[in-house]
């Protein structure tokens, strides 16, 4: 589905970039992987074989895959990812962002400076890549598809890691905008949030509950890369600003923030009349806080 066309996929060492990677390429897609190679945490370079790997995958498979490994978050990074898929393919088609750090500090330990290094490597470099992308996309007069990995640790939120969450629910703001502002344009912009025992969970706390990770331990990191293809194929052409999350052969598209009920009144409100009457109605439409175990058995 994906033949001659070209696409550029961040993330690409990763459990789930990887997958994404190879899958492209089947597809008949040329790829550019990138991967900066740093701990889960974001912290150091190249310390995962893991863009090499996926890279002679796909080349003793017969597909073309060329590697980068700047960091996201780098000024001109995203840029030079660019440059390099045109000249090795000649142009670009799409963008893939998959490339994310994760971290389960707690709002009273969180230093600002981790605070900022999960905003600059999630949403900042998810925003340069789709910056960069768009450029291109414009340049050559055509269309084009981002996607991008976010998380339900920030659509649904979690009682942990408020970094984390943070950069992903803005990743979900910024592919909605991304989609309206350049729907004339024929550019989509899509999110994926998947389900993995990848090395993200590795120091996953006890407070996540008891069996946390035993229940991710099912949900394969290669399940969202045909949601990929597709996105990126001229098959999904009319599917844009939706999100999707991905947990094996499941692939739910999730509500996305709207008014559930109203409260109205004819001479404004106080607080006290908020309390006595606009709360208790409204009150049937709050969303409660809950694991993301119960949400997702209630499809
Ligand atoms: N595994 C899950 O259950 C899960 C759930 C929700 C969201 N996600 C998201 O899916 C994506 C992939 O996660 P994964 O589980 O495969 O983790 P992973 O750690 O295996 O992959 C992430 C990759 O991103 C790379 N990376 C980190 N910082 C980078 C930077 N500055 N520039 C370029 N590359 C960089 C890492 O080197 C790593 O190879 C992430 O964005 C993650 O937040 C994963």
């Amino acid at each position: 589905m994906l033949q001659g066309k070209v696409i550029l996929v961040t993330g690409a060492g990763g459990a789930i970039g990887s997958a994404v990677a190879k899958l492209l390429a089947a597809q008949g897609a040329a790829v550019l992987a990138n991967d900066y190679g740093s701990n889960v945490e974001g912290i150091g370079k190249g310390q995962n074989a893991g863009l090499e790997e996926t890279a002679k995958a796909i080349r003793d498979a017969g597909g073309r895959c060329e590697v980068d490994m700047g960091s996201v978050a780098e000024s001109g990074a995203a840029a030079a990812m660019v440059a390099r898929a045109v000249q090795a393919f000649g142009r670009l088609d799409a963008a893939v962002n998959v490339a994310g750090i994760m971290g389960y500090t707690g709002t009273r330990d969180l230093s600002e400076s981790e605070w900022r290094r999960y905003i600059d490597v999630n949403l900042t470099g998810a925003f340069l890549v789709s910056q960069a992308a768009v450029l291109q996309f414009t340049a050559q007069g055509s269309g084009g598809a981002l996607v991008h990995f976010t998380s339900n640790a920030g659509l649904v939120g979690s009682f942990s890691y408020p970094h984390y969450a943070a950069s992903k629910a803005g990743m979900a703001g910024m592919s909605r905008t991304l989609a309206s502002e350049l729907l004339k344009d024929g550019i989509r912009s899509n999110c994926i949030a998947p389900f993995a025992l990848t090395r993200m969970h590795d120091h996953m706390p006890q407070g996540m509950g008891p069996g946390a990770r035993d229940a991710l331990a099912e949900y394969r990191a290669d399940a969202p890369a045909p949601l990929v293809g597709y996105l990126c194929s001229d098959a999904g052409t009319h599917v844009t600003g939706q999100i999707f999350t991905v947990m094996n052969d499941a692939i739910h598209v999730m509500s996305q923030p709207r008014p559930v009920r109203t409260a109205y009144s004819t001479d404004g409100w106080t607080a006290e009349t908020i309390a006595e009457r606009a709360m208790p109605m409204l009150a049937g439409g709050f969303s409660p806080i809950e694991p993301l175990s119960n949400i997702f058995s209630r499809k």
